[in-house]
């Protein structure tokens, strides 16, 4: 069994997580890394797609509603997420995949089952992407970029020194388990309706340092847009 720990990864994150995908928060990201598969797609036989750290299911559901039209054979996708309430509330809302509560360091599937693999805005474990991967397989990693959600960022570190971020471990570690590929940027702004404001900061991380007061007092202020920016490193064997 994989060991299904408490973390703050919880109900009400991946409700509000839904929601926020739910209201095209993430929509160009999605649609970007459909194209980056779509141009990979094989012309028969069946295409099976894994999303390692799944969350509540809405990222692959997308991608997998994009694909659907222009995939000749059928599309296998399967969803794993070590959080028990993420796979829940993806296996309650979406039928459309298989979904499995499991750890991305140990997937119970067997080796070279999958054509693509995506990883977004989540751990990773390449030796374990590599095991599971055909030889013509790919995989697709998501992380943030410096400005991902700048303005949440900048005011929970308000008053604290400003390190500079830096995604370049993370790639140089991609680097070291696969031949990169492609790497794209995808950057937009996203209008915020008020009553979207307490979803978009109960859906990240981000906000785990804050205090209950401090989260409350970010409630009252303004936040009119967000930036999304992230970076997708395509990589194989
Ligand atoms: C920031 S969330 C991203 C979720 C989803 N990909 C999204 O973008 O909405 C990170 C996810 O990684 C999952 N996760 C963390 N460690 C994991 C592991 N060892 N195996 C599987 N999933 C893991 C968490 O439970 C959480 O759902």
């Amino acid at each position: 069994m994989p060991r299904v720990n408490k973390t703050k990864y919880d109900k009400p994150l991946f409700e509000y997580r839904r929601l926020i995908c739910n209201n095209g928060f993430f929509d160009p990201l999605t649609t970007r890394i459909s194209e980056i598969i779509r141009g990979h797609l094989h012309d028969d036989g069946p295409t099976r797609l894994l999303d390692a750290g799944c969350g509540e299911g809405s990222h692959l559901t997308k991608i997998q509603q994009n694909l659907s039209p222009c995939a000749t054979g059928s599309l296998l996708a399967v969803g794993i997420d070590i959080a028990k309430e993420g796979i829940i509330a993806a296996a309650t809302e979406y039928s459309n995949a298989i979904w499995c509560v499991a750890d991305l360091a140990k997937c119970p599937f067997a080796d070279q089952q999958f054509h693509f693999i995506l990883n977004i805005l989540s751990p990773a474990n390449y030796s374990e992407f590599r095991r599971l991967m055909l030889d013509e397989g790919m995989v697709i990693k998501v992380v943030p970029e410096r400005d991902h959600l700048i303005e949440i960022r900048d005011r929970v570190y308000e008053g604290f020194a400003k390190e500079a971020y830096s995604n370049a471990n993370i790639r140089n570690q991609f680097k070291e388990h696969f031949t990169i590929m492609n790497v794209d940027h995808v950057r937009y702004q996203v209008n915020v309706n008020e009553r979207l404001i307490g979803p978009l900061l109960g859906m990240t991380p981000l906000t785990w340092r804050l205090t209950a007061e401090g989260l409350l007092s970010m409630h009252s202020r303004d936040l009119r847009k967000v930036t999304m920016d992230f970076m997708i490193l395509v990589g194989m064997k």
